[in-house]
């Protein structure tokens, strides 16, 4: 079974472990070896805890969490299950891209799966948690900001996000394009959203 639930405190520690796993195979070729390389989980598990406890803004993170027959082979996880991916985002952190003020725009931050996990459904059942969250807390979009050389930025147009703005960054070393898709208004990511069957 897997579940997607919001994180817990304890969650942390999990979670840089597969932000780790999964930044090394989906950046690779795209940001720099030495950088990639030195991604430290347990630095990262240091970040999302505080994400994690993080209210401010309609901040909010949640889990996809797998247990029983659907838990990484030799990791049961316990009575718990094992973090397999997780999504986080809260109100815009800067103005929307359709002119209005951060807080009527939402904004998906992070969305990560393991590869094993990957191609089930698990990240629509994600973009769904969040997308319920932030209509929750008022937003009335969401936009997504996604580095134009990510393999899986397809995945965002087929749930509906329109490329609506792009801007080049320094990350890591490099200068990097990336791409922000939109859902405006949000009812297209929540009906894009709305049947997340489990596969
Ligand atoms: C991107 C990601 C979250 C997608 O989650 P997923 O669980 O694999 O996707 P789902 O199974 O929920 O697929 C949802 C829909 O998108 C489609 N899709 C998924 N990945 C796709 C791709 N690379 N290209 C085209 N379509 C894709 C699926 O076919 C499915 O459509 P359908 O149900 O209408 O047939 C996941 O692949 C992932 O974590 N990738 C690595 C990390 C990453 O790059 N994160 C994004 C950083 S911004």
């Amino acid at each position: 079974m897997i579940c997607v639930r919001r994180a817990r405190p304890g969650d942390a520690a999990a979670i840089g472990a597969v932000h780790v796993a999964t930044w090394r195979n989906v950046y690779a070729g795209v940001l720099p070896e030495e950088y990639l390389a030195g991604l430290s989980p347990m630095r990262h598990a240091v970040g999302y805890e505080r994400a994690i406890a993080d209210r401010r803004h309609g901040h909010a993170m949640f889990v996809a969490v797998a247990s029983g027959a659907d838990a990484p082979p030799g990791r049961p996880g316990g009575e718990g299950g094992t973090i397999v991916g997780f999504v986080s985002g809260g109100r815009g952190r800067r103005p929307g891209l359709c002119g209005e003020a951060p807080a009527g725009s939402g904004e998906v931050e992070t969305l990560y799966l393991l590869d094993d996990y990957r191609d089930r459904g698990l990240g629509r059942r994600l973009m769904r948690a969040m997308a319920a969250h932030l209509a929750a807390v008022g937003c009335r979009s969401v936009v997504l900001w996604v580095l134009r050389d990510n393999p899986t930025r397809w995945f965002y147009q087929r749930l509906g996000g329109r490329a609506a703005a792009r801007e080049t960054i320094q990350f890591a070393g490099r200068q990097v394009e990336q791409t922000a898709f939109l859902w405006d208004p949000i009812d297209v990511l929540l009906t894009a959203t709305a049947t997340a069957p489990e596969r």
